[in-house]
Formats: C-alpha cells, structure tokens, sequence
C-alpha cells in the first residue's frame, strides 16, 4: 500500500476519464473473477422450474441475474482472502450478501419507495412482472440469504455460522439498512443536518459494505484489531460509494449508470449533494476514501485489492 500514495493517485486522476475501462487491469480481472462466480453460485441457487410459483424464481432470477457490480461479494472474498480462508466459503457468503443487496435493491425501486424503472440496464423487478410479484421475490431472496447461511457448507463450525447470521441480520436489520432506508424516506418531509445524513447514509449503504468486510473476518477467525480495521475500512468506503452514488444521480445519465437518475432532487431527498453542493461532496468522498484506506495500513502490503476498490469507488461512472 506504500507505494500506492492514495493522496496522489486521488489528484492525479482528476483529469482522467472515470470509468471501470481505465481501473486498474489487476483489479479489473479480479472484478470479472468475482462476477462470474457469483453469477454461477446464484444462478444454482435459483433453479427454474415447472411448478406454479416459478415466477418467483423468475422474477428473483431477474433482480439477481441481469449485471451489477458485485462490490459487496468482491468485498468478502478479498477481506477473507488476507486470512488464507478457502475461497468457495467465501463466495458463498459473498454470493448471501449479494443476495440481500438485491432484494433491497428490488424494494427501493417499488412505487411506494423510489418509484424506479430502470436497475442494472433493464426494467424494474415490479415493471417487469408486477407489484406484488416483486415484494414477494424481494422476501425471498431475504429469507433465502439467511437459509443458505445457515447450512454447514457456508463453514462446518456453527459457532462461525451462527456469527455470520446475527451479523447480517444486524447490518440488513432496523439498525442497518432498512433502519438507514426509513431515515431516506423520512428525509423527504424533514429537514436533517449533516450528521443525520451521514447516520443514514452509513446505515443504509455502509453496513451492508461493513459486513461484508466482517464476514470475511469471521470465516478466517480473525483477531479484534484486524477485524476493527477491515470494519472501519468499509464503513467509510460505504458513506464515500453512497456519496459518489449520489453525486452519479445528479451528473451522469441512465445510459452510464444503467438506471434511473436525477431523481433524489426530485422527490427531496436527503444527500450530500444537497446538503453541501457537488463540489464539496467530491472532496468529502476523496477525504473519506482516503481514510478508509489508511484502515487498512495493519495488514502491511496484503491489503492491495481493497485500496483499488476504494480508489475505483471515487472513479466510477456507474
Ligand atoms: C446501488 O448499489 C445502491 C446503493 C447502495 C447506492 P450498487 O451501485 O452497488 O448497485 P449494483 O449492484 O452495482 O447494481
Ligand atoms: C439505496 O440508495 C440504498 C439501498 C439500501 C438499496 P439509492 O436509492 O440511492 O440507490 P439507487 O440510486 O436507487 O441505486
Ligand atoms: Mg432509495
Ligand atoms: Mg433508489
Ligand atoms: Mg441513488
């Protein structure tokens, strides 16, 4: 991480084209791994079938299977990797988590929340099938995240298992992302400050990042000092993705970004766009990133790919 002189490489790159092609080819291919493994664990964890109810399948096939990043599942699998834990435990936890992100994503874009028709380049889930059919496969893969958890597979000690559980139930919970996005919707009939926001902001994005940072942590029995840091790497990470996040609304297209944007103005959200204006919240973003990669700075040189994730947060386009 020495060489990488985040502080640089931040200032350099303002005048580059901000995109995933020009990331970093190491952490591109390593990108595409995670991508394609998630891909196929959730493919076998949905199977289509003959019966009656297969269009829940198709419909949680739908908000699962049609692209996304895969930064939280990519957040697993290098957090558990710095602890030599076996890679298929790792992904799938990082497949769980993945699952979760996907059903909150399934229910922000509902009428009575964001009101989306556009995810990921295609139709929302309840566009595409109905209202009703996307609360249900928003449930579902819920539920099915935690059952597949729970199954001796994800690690034979049930100690271990029975972490992961409570941990991301806690990150997904009232105290976590569903508790962050109730803020989000509250913050369209009330005024909060700065601090509210980023309470918010870390609850309803920067949990789910900090479990899964964690959950790598717990598979490789990790110490206190280094799950603390990988914890307090994510959480920052998580406010600066949710910040660059909505900068992307204000200032990129849904060509870019494969979904709909210039909509938080709209419907009087919350952000740090808002509150402090798009210039400041990109130095805020920087600031951020910055200090979540000084997190890092106690796994002494092993921690390369989450310094690239970080620094490809703060260049996205999408
Ligand atoms: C979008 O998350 C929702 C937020 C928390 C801002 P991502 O930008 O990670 O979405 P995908 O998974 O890549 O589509
Ligand atoms: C959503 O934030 C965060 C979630 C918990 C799903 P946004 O509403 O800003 O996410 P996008 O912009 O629709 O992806
Ligand atoms: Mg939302
Ligand atoms: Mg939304
Ligand atoms: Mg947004």
């Amino acid at each position: 991480m020495a060489q990488l002189k985040p502080n640089l490489w931040i200032r350099k790159n303002k005048t580059m084209t901000p995109s995933l092609r020009d990331a970093d080819s190491g952490l591109q291919n390593e990108m595409a791994a995670v991508n394609e493994a998630i891909n196929k664990l959730i493919d076998r964890l949905l199977p289509q079938t003959d019966l009656a109810e297969n269009r829940l399948f198709s419909a949680m096939r739908h908000g699962t299977l049609n692209g996304g990043k895969r930064l939280r599942p990519f957040l697993v699998v290098h957090s558990a990797a710095l602890f030599n834990v076996d890679p298929a435990r790792a992904r799938r936890v990082a497949a769980t988590l993945e699952l979760i992100h996907c059903y909150s994503l399934i229910h922000d874009d509902l009428p009575a929340m964001d009101d989306a028709a556009l995810r990921r380049g295609k139709p929302t889930v309840h566009r595409q099938f109905d209202e009703a059919t996307a609360i249900l496969a928003g449930d579902a893969l819920l539920t099915l995240a935690f059952e597949v958890l729970s199954e001796p597979e994800t690690h034979e000690d049930p100690h271990v298992r029975c972490e992961l559980i409570k941990a991301l139930a806690f990150s997904s919970g009232p105290q976590g992302m569903v508790g962050g996005q109730m803020l989000d919707l509250i913050a369209e009939e009330k005024e909060f400050d700065l601090g509210t926001i980023s309470r918010m902001q870390r609850m309803k994005t920067g949990k789910l990042m900090a479990f899964a940072c964690e959950a790598g942590a717990i598979l490789g029995k990790s110490n206190k000092p280094h799950k603390k840091a990988l914890c307090n790497y994510a959480y920052d990470l998580g406010l600066a993705f949710q910040v660059t996040d909505d900068i992307l609304d204000v200032e990129s297209d849904p060509q870019d970004t494969g979904k709909d944007t210039g909509k938080d103005e709209q419907a009087g959200k919350a952000t740090f766009v808002s509150a402090m204006g798009k210039e400041q919240a990109k130095e805020r973003a920087e600031m951020l990133v910055e200090q979540a990669i000084r997190h890092l700075r106690i796994f002494d040189g092993r921690e390369k790919h989450l310094v690239d994730l970080a620094l490809y947060v703060l260049a996205r386009r999408a």
